[in-house]
């Protein structure tokens, strides 16, 4: 579609979404920050927002039955739809453009595209997941696996920090036994799904580009891991008779680094550590902690996770302490679609003149989708690359480029 065609106002529309972007950011269950997990009060409140913000662009929303908004053009259950959107949750003290970006612009480009009438082989359906950051229940993309009937029983026994199970959390909130394998819409009737996110990372900003093409989501694998010492007397205890739990998963973090060098793109955090009993006069006895680990080869993935089960082990032998380690949850990694892939990077081109194909090594619910349809990701430039922090940012301009190759996609298609 070209401007001079159509009065398409980007500006405005660009201004727009980083208004109402801003708007969200202010929705949050932890006030001074922006923080939005399942099924929470500032969820549930972002879902009336922007449910309202769907209506204007003339989507009927509604939630699903895990809290997933769906705007829908069109709800014939028998038309073909072009779905897109991202989520609404977020981390905690989370960046505005996490999630949002993708949902406010989707919303956007549907509005332009109505108020244009231009004609498309598909209606369009928006989605804002529910859960893709996995804060609450340690299972990331609860929304999306839900939205494409694959959340497993495993997940749904998973508790959160109350002790609650999904199953539980999800059948209180619908008055309703949780039925598997139940998608949200027939998946006949989705041709595609694009997903618009910030990058997240620094490549499109250190090549001056705005956008670029996702070529394959890293996979990842998440775990919990326990190292059991025994309590003593700080004053008292001699460093040889110690059996303490928190030097031993020091020393371990120590190596979860070192892996991060002996494996070529290995990405592993522990981002979260809890210590029993936590008083400064007492030898730790008990030391809980996360285990993020991502690589775009499952295989290398798999190698270094090998090698670090192994690491804990020895040191957890020759510290005399017991030690657990809990696989919670695996994401395979996940090629996009070639064909939907080419044709946005096509509107890219079109709008930005650049071309710029990039990996993604932060996980999305692209990679769900991605399990059911042909799904493609379009980043956008952030400042620094800087994300999961409020200093998040992403330009106007970049909003608007993003718009605009939406909107090219879409309004280019001319039959399915
Ligand atoms: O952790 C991630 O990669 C994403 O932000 N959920
Ligand atoms: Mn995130
Ligand atoms: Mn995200």
């Amino acid at each position: 579609m070209r401007d001079g065609t159509l009065d398409l106002a980007w500006n405005t529309r660009a201004a727009r979404i980083q208004k109402r972007i801003d708007t969200l950011a202010s929705i949050t269950d932890e006030s001074g920050m922006i923080t939005r997990t399942f099924l929470s009060p500032a969820m549930q409140k972002a879902n009336q927002v922007v449910a309202e913000w769907m209506q204007e662009a003339g989507l009927a929303a509604a939630e699903d039955r895990v809290g997933n908004l769906v705007g829908q053009s069109k709800a014939d259950p028998g038309s073909p739809a072009f779905l897109l959107g991202s989520h609404l949750d977020s981390v905690r003290n989370a960046g505005r453009f996490d999630g949002p970006l993708g949902v406010l612009l989707a919303i956007e480009a549907a509005d332009t595209l109505r108020s244009n009438s231009v004609e498309m082989p598909f209606s369009l359906a928006v989605v804002g997941f529910s859960d893709e950051e996995g804060v609450r229940f340690q299972n990331a993309y609860i929304g999306s696996k839900a939205f494409c009937g694959l959340l497993t029983p495993n997940e749904l026994a998973m508790p959160d920090q109350n002790g609650l199970t999904l199953r539980r959390v999800l059948e209180f909130r619908n008055g309703t036994d949780f039925v598997l394998s139940q998608p949200t819409l027939p998946p006949g009737r989705i041709v595609g799904y694009l997903e618009v996110h910030i990058e997240q990372g620094p490549v499109l900003e250190n090549e001056g580009l705005p956008l670029g093409v996702v070529t394959a989501i890293a996979g990842q694998s998440r775990s919990r891991l326990t190292w059991t010492g025994k309590a003593s007397h700080a004053g008292t205890t001699p460093a040889l008779l110690r059996r303490d739990a928190l030097s031993g998963a020091a020393a371990f973090i120590r190596e979860v680094e070192v892996a991060s060098e002996k494996f070529n793109g290995l990405m592993a955090t522990v981002g979260q550590l809890h210590v029993e009993p936590n008083v400064t006069n007492v030898v730790p006895e008990r030391v809980v902690h996360s285990l993020d680990v991502r690589h775009q080869e499952d295989s290398v993935r798999n190698e270094a996770s090998a090698w670090l089960v192994q690491r804990a082990g020895e040191l957890a032998a020759a510290r005399r302490l017991a030690f657990a380690w809990e696989t919670l949850q695996i994401t395979q990694a996940r090629n996009c679609d070639t064909n939907l892939s080419r044709r946005l990077l096509g509107a890219v081109e079109t709008v930005t003149g650049s071309a710029r194909r990039l990996p993604s090594g932060a996980g999305h619910d692209a990679a769900i989708l991605a399990l059911l349809f042909p799904t493609a990701m379009l980043f956008v430039r952030c400042r620094d690359g800087l994300s999961h922090h409020p200093d998040e940012f992403v330009s106007l301009e970049d909003i608007r480029a993003a718009l605009q190759v939406t909107v090219e996609l879409l309004s280019s298609w001319e039959s399915i």
